[in-house]
């Protein structure tokens, strides 16, 4: 298995010393506009790879090196510039940056999966689909993943039951017009829903990324964790499902736009992607994000 992480800034990095942890491919690659920051962390990276117990191959190198990966997770990305700049006014500029790399990736690695990190996701994971011709499901962004999981983890602190059974999903666009599917959420079959509990609790959710980014600059740690969940998904053909951004075809009237739905992640990539009963509300609240989301996918230049 050779994995290439595009990117090694914040999230890049943090995904490559995740990756170190738990190494579950022959290879790795870095690769970076400036080359010489991928060889720093490559070189870094082995060092720590050393005390690991792993002979994974850490390397950098250039789009040609990645020849034959089977995973390629994109995060390169301009900077925020600000802590209050949104997600969804990335979209031009993270777009030019696909635009150049995309298609070189993917004709150096046709038969891989690729992982959209980059924000806004949802956009460029559906930009990612056209510029690299890949299958819809060969092409998984992250979406309300990492949502979903600071969510469940909220949830889990208030009722004081694991995180990991607390089913409870954070749907749509991974930015403001997220939406909590509370009619679906439940743990040991019992609802806890309504309550103004889980409803302050989903605000803090949907304000966590921006709290976490005015406070330290930038997010890293959790979007790299929730980035190898789903590798981890792919490289042991788990089967996982997990709520992250695909290709929405008819679901309450809506496709050709990603959103995040509850989606079976395996070796081949998205091999189902779920139909959840949504209450009236969270149905057009799914609307809405499509409609955001589609929207921001217009403001890409052509
Ligand atoms: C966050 C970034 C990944 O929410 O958008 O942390």
């Amino acid at each position: 298995m050779k994995i290439s992480i595009i990117g090694t800034g914040h999230v890049g990095s943090a995904i490559a010393f995740a990756a170190t942890i738990n190494p579950l491919a022959a290879e790795l690659l870095l690769i970076n506009r400036n080359l010489a920051k991928a060889e720093g962390e490559a070189i870094d990276l082995a060092n720590a790879s050393a005390l690991q117990n792993s002979n994974m191959r850490i390397w950098a190198g250039e789009i040609a090196d990645s020849a034959g990966s089977e995973i390629l997770i994109f995060t390169a990305s301009v900077p925020y510039g600000s802590p209050t700049r949104k997600r969804t006014d990335l979209v031009a500029d993270n777009y030019a940056i696909l635009k150049e790399w995309l298609p070189r990736l993917a004709e150096v690695s046709p038969d891989a999966i690729l992982i959209m990190v980059s924000n806004p996701v949802d956009a460029l994971t559906y930009a990612a689909i056209q510029l690299t011709g890949y299958p819809a499901e060969r092409v998984i962004g992250t979406g309300t993943l990492l949502d979903s999981v600071r969510y469940r983890a909220l949830l889990s602190a208030e009722l004081g039951i694991h995180s990991d059974d607390i089913r409870a999903y954070i749907l749509g666009e991974h930015g403001d017009t997220q939406f909590a599917a509370h009619s679906l959420a439940m743990t040991g079959g019992e609802r806890f829903y309504p309550s103004d509990m889980s409803e302050k609790l989903f605000r803090q959710t949907v304000s966590m990324g921006y709290d976490v980014s005015s406070l330290k600059g930038h997010t890293s740690y959790g979007i790299a964790l929730a980035t190898m969940l789903i590798v981890d998904s792919i490289v042991y053909d788990l089967k996982h499902t997990m709520p992250v951004s695909v290709l929405i075809e008819d679901f309450l009237g809506v496709s050709d736009v990603c959103l995040s739905l509850p989606a079976v992640i395996g070796r081949a990539g998205v091999t189902r992607v779920l139909r959840p009963t949504l209450s009236e509300d969270e149905q057009g609240a799914f609307r809405r994000s499509a409609d955001a989301v589609r929207a921001n996918i217009e403001a890409m230049p052509s």
